[in-house]
């Protein structure tokens, strides 16, 4: 099918102007971006001079590009997890919570590879964030992310969330539903999604995204909030899925964003031609019926073992058993086992080891897999924290006037660009 004749087959609410503006939209590229830790605003910007920061307010740490050659994803920076590259659409959808001053337990039910989770998890540093993902490969990747992005206040699980038990009603106070989908809103970026749409598969996604809702308004706390968003224009997966599943216990609150968005009858659309990125909808729901377990209430489990390896949310202790937890935080410095260097809260090292700062030559000689050479002579060998800008990077050895290299061979980016 032709994008126009797809758009004219699925986005039947808009009218000629519209659809002809959607279409235009399409052909001149998409815009990509990225996620930013706040503090590294300025040195991002320093490092890819081609990237802006357009959006304020609740948006204000997501930069945008027009696509180019440029590859973010090839940078010193990158590697060492000063930001996560996503489409600034996506990273509308899980800032966009009411506002609260508590520490919130947040459950994002399809949060692979991870770009609304590390949204979140980076904006609100004291919530605790169980990312689950169904599928084992892509939980990986997602578990990967968070590591490399060093966020210990996430919990990577595994599970089909269908599976996750009773105990957990009623317990989160937030939830992210970014559903699997037909992926029109990704045709610009993705042509792929254009070959493989079928009407058929819209519809079986729709049966999956209703039963989805279902769960997570189970699991909603009262007075919790649920966004449910999917990156299709089909209306058969957007307000017909709120329609299909509202009942007494939920209502739908109205999204206050300063930015332009498409309203519909229960959400949101981000068309690329009204917002820099690509098409997402999204939706706001409010529970206001039903329970509300306060999980700082409920007995602590014993997680003496995981708490000598990994640096961990003291919410995790409060959750109820039953999860399939591939990553349950940050490991901690382990010289036998090399970790993740950990930050705390504010991205200040926790790790009990000597950091050695490198020039970004350096770095990128250093992330591709080779010793590094220093100007000093050191006479005690002993294990180091090798950073740049103070960003931690990996661990190496420190032998007279080099550091041996200790990434793990997996994580060498020969990539990577000067
Ligand atoms: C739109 S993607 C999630 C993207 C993610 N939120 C992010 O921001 O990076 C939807 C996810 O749902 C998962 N999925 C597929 N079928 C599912 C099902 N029946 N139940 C739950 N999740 C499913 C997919 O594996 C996929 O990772």
């Amino acid at each position: 099918m032709e994008l126009k004749e797809a758009y004219e087959t699925i986005c039947t609410y808009l009218n000629e102007s519209e659809k002809r503006k959607l279409l235009e939209s399409n052909l001149t590229g998409a815009f990509k971006g990225g996620v930013v830790k706040p503090i590294y605003k300025d040195l991002v910007k320093q490092h890819l001079p081609y990237i802006d920061y357009p959006f304020k307010d609740e948006m204000d740490n997501v930069f945008c590009y027009r696509q180019n050659d440029e590859k973010p994803g090839l940078n010193v920076l990158h590697f060492g997890g000063v930001y996560y590259l996503l489409d600034p659409s996506s990273a509308f959808v899980p800032n966009q919570f009411s506002k609260n001053d508590k520490t919130n337990l947040v459950l994002d039910m399809c949060a692979a590879p991870g770009g609304k989770t590390i949204t979140y998890a980076i904006k609100h540093p004291n919530d605790l964030i169980i990312a689950n993902e169904i599928s084992l490969s892509r939980a990986n990747e997602l578990a990967k992310n968070i590591e490399r992005m060093g966020l210990a206040n996430v919990i990577v699980t595994c599970m089909d969330p269908q599976e996750i038990n009773d105990s957990f009603n009623s317990i989160f106070d937030r939830i992210l539903l970014d559903a699997p989908c037909s992926g029109s809103g990704m045709f610009c970026k993705e042509p792929k999604m254009l070959e493989d749409w079928t009407y058929d598969k819209v519809i079986k996604c729709s049966l999956i995204q209703k039963q989805l809702l279902k769960k997570a308004i189970k699991l909603c706390a009262l007075n919790g909030e649920i966004l449910y968003s999917t990156c299709s224009y089909s209306n058969e997966e957007d307000d017909e899925v709120i329609e299909a599943t509202l009942d007494e216990s939920i209502e739908i609150v109205n999204i206050n964003s300063s930015f332009d968005t498409y309203k519909t009858k229960y959400g949101n659309i981000l068309f690329p031609y009204i917002f820099n990125g690509e098409g997402q909808y999204v939706s706001k729901l409010r529970k206001i019926k039903g329970d509300k377990i306060d999980i700082n209430l409920l007995k602590s489990n014993n997680v003496d073992k995981i708490e000598k390896q990994y640096v961990i949310h003291p919410l995790l202790k409060k959750l109820p058993a039953g999860l399939k937890i591939i990553k349950p935080g940050i490991k901690i410095y382990d010289n036998r086992e090399h970790s993740k260097i950990i930050y705390d809260n504010d991205y200040k090292f926790l790790c009990p080891i000597k950091k050695v700062e490198i020039t970004y030559e350096q770095a990128c000689s250093f992330i591709k897999g080779s010793e590094v050479f220093l100007n000093t002579n050191y006479s005690k060998k002993e294990e180091v924290v090798v950073t740049y800008k103070d960003i931690p990077l990996g661990y190496g050895r420190i032998v007279s006037n080099k550091i041996k290299n200790l990434l793990p061979k997996g994580l060498y980016a020969p990539n990577i660009r000067l």
